[in-house]
């Protein structure tokens, strides 16, 4: 596998006028409104944090579920033998190992993160899994240090709730993928029937408490929780998609909307 860990890992916009206006905006972390540099800074701490037991937090907490989330986003996503693949937000790399074992050693798998500790722990699994046409890149959704029509598909799971400016990042998205090629995005969303929202907020509620038994960390499992809550919904999501200039756009709820998968395909006149 080739190793080319960069250390962009800045989240700053590319432009200065983004620059400016972002210096005076606030955005969600968790219920908090802080600026982009806190959110970014409190975001990887807490991914640092919780690296080393995010697998097992995740199996737990979803009680295997987040697999099966994992597997349709993939199938959703359409992903063919030869395409170069960007797996955004990619942690610890279990959707690049299923991406791996759809394509094989055809074509090429980018996981990009900022985050060195999830990441690396990404990329010994994609070694030990043999993978010889997957790379590493340590950047952030919203500056990202690819050249214009580079990608196929872009994978994107349980990441975009974390973004700072998840605007630019859809430009970004654009940017980099080929015309025609289509981002898919898995995230947590809300349920639509009163009961079951009822159901899943108490379930949730239990994830600070397990997060503090196995990792001793509470405060990051009450920011995972925190910013399900305040996350978009899915007609919200969708809606981006489309003021991004994408096309075709779709999403398919799981589970009865505790999580959706979105999709938009980079229109081929771009
Ligand atoms: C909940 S984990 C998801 C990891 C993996 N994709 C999965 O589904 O298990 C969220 C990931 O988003 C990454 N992340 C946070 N802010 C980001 C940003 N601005 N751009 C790209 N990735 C970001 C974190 O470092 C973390 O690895």
């Amino acid at each position: 596998m080739k190793d080319d860990l960069s250390s962009s890992s800045n989240a700053e916009p590319n432009s200065k006028e983004n620059k400016e206006e972002n210096c005076s905006e606030e955005f969600s972390f968790g219920f908090e409104k802080v600026s982009a540099s806190t959110k970014q800074k409190r975001v990887n701490t807490v991914f640092t944090n919780v690296a080393n037991e995010y697998d097992l937090m995740n199996d737990l907490m979803s009680l295997g579920t987040h697999r099966l989330f994992k597997r349709m986003l993939i199938e959703v996503s359409g992903i063919n033998p030869g395409d170069q693949i960007l797996d955004l937000a990619g942690g610890t790399g279990d959707v690049a190992d299923l991406i791996y074992r759809t394509v094989g050693n055809t074509g090429q798998i980018t996981i990009a993160d900022p985050n060195l500790q999830m990441i690396e722990i990404g990329r010994d699994r994609l070694l030990d899994a043999g993978a010889c046409n997957v790379s590493t890149c340590v950047c952030a959704a919203e500056a990202l240090p690819f050249r214009a029509n580079t990608f196929d598909k872009i994978t994107l799971s349980f990441g975009f709730r974390n973004f700072t400016d998840q605007y630019q990042a859809f430009s970004e998205m654009r940017r980099i993928l080929q015309p025609g090629g289509s981002v898919t995005i898995l995230e947590f969303t809300k349920p639509k029937a009163q009961l079951l929202k009822n159901l899943y907020a108490q379930y949730r509620s239990l994830w600070p408490k397990l997060g503090a038994f196995i990792t001793g960390d509470k405060p990051s499992y009450t920011y995972l929780n925190d910013s399900i809550e305040v996350h978009l919904s899915q007609e919200a999501l969708l809606e981006m998609f489309r003021d991004a200039g994408f096309v075709n756009c779709f999403y398919t709820d799981l589970l009865g909307g505790v999580a959706a998968i979105h999709k938009g395909t980079k229109p081929i006149s771009d």
